[in-house]
């Protein structure tokens, strides 16, 4: 697809939040971004155009069969006005990971990356400017074909939407408290768990609900095979430290590559921190509580940051991290990467890229 991108601008514009009042990916903006593949013709049509439905056949394959990816990054305005996204190239990687494991032919990259720039751009007033605020991009592929029989379809639409957002959760960065789910899994080996994709969220929501109808925030998720090993935290990938080691499982294809977590990772080696990819089980968890060696447990993702565990339930006994306080390394890591990312801290690794 080497086409140049069209733009149709929107004949009016709607208008803008206040940027104390946003909650998460509930208002969208003025454009979108879409490309059509045809079996004959590859990704075509690239495009920006004004935000609207998109029409679909009823016996579209994704709205039988969920043969979709998607992706989520962030757009920063920074504390020198300049608009930065986070680590896009790694994102636009992951959406062609997700899309090569559902069947879903994959985007140039080029372009693909392009298309985040070019509606960025043109929706850049909707950038927020209170720090903890940003626009989050939602990259989507869909499987549009008219048919029936379950096969990967033949058609797609590729779409790229914005929506500016404040705080993930509705606490903020503040410690959340976890279940850990016994009953359900959310992923196996084999599986789509390292997959974007939307099946993985349809998976989880029955966890959360109980979850939440318990007065949790979320679920722990464990392995599907021994219930044992920690995989990942609500949406979000979990990291331990017991003593002197961080922990997170390792990408075996049940947990989703995050790109905070590999941020996070580079910043703890960085610090010369010990960070381990490894499996780590619920009775190792708790028997470093009851050690008093479990001091911290957060959550990494794009839309949350870092979210500190403040709480975490299992088999009937509550484990308090932390005194149910943000712990030092935690903050420190939320800091780090927010500094990177609103342009107040130096990006030695390259991770932002100027629109
Ligand atoms: C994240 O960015 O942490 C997520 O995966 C949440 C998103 C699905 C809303």
């Amino acid at each position: 697809m080497s086409e140049p991108i069209r733009i149709t601008k929107a004949p009016t514009l709607k208008k803008k939040p206040k940027d104390s009042e946003l909650g998460f990916g509930i208002i969208f903006t003025d454009h979108m971004f879409v490309a059509n593949f045809q079996e004959e013709k590859g990704w075509y049509d690239p495009r920006v155009e004004p935000y609207a439905p998109i029409p679909l056949d009823p016996a579209a394959a994704v709205l039988h069969y969920a043969q979709a990816v998607f992706d989520g990054l962030k757009a920063f305005r920074g504390v020198d006005g300049k608009l930065r996204l986070f680590r896009p190239q790694k994102h636009v990687e992951r959406l062609n990971n997700s899309a090569r494991r559902m069947c879903i032919p994959p985007l140039d990259p080029e372009l693909a990356l392009q298309s985040i720039v070019t509606v960025v751009q043109t929706d850049g007033e909707w950038v927020p400017r209170m720090l903890g605020t940003s626009l989050y991009i939602r990259p989507t592929i869909i499987a549009s074909e008219a048919f029936l029989g379950v096969r990967p379809a033949r058609s797609y639409v590729y779409f790229v939407i914005l929506s500016p957002v404040g705080a993930y959760y509705p606490e903020g960065m503040a410690p959340v408290k976890i279940r850990v789910e016994e009953r359900y899994v959310r992923a196996v080996e084999g599986g789509l768990g390292g997959a974007k994709t939307g099946a993985n969220y349809a998976a989880s929501l029955m966890a959360g609900e109980e979850a939440k109808h318990q007065g949790f925030t979320q679920v722990l998720w464990l392995d599907g095979v021994h219930r044992r090993y920690i995989d990942e935290v609500g949406t979000m990938n979990i990291m331990v430290k017991i003593g002197d080691e961080v922990i997170t499982p390792p990408l075996t294809g049940t947990v989703l590559p995050g790109v905070t977590r590999d941020s996070v990772l580079t910043l703890l080696r960085d610090w010369g921190l010990r960070a381990s990819e490894r499996q780590v089980g619920i009775d190792e968890v708790m028997a470093a509580h009851r050690a008093g060696t479990l001091t911290e447990v957060w959550g990494t993702g794009t839309a949350a940051v870092i979210s500190p565990v403040g709480e975490l339930a299992y088999k009937g006994e509550t484990m308090v991290i932390n005194g149910g306080k943000i712990g030092p390394l935690t903050q420190r890591l939320y800091d780090a990467i927010v500094g990177i990312q609103y342009g107040q801290a130096p990006d030695p690794h390259g991770w932002t890229l100027e629109v």
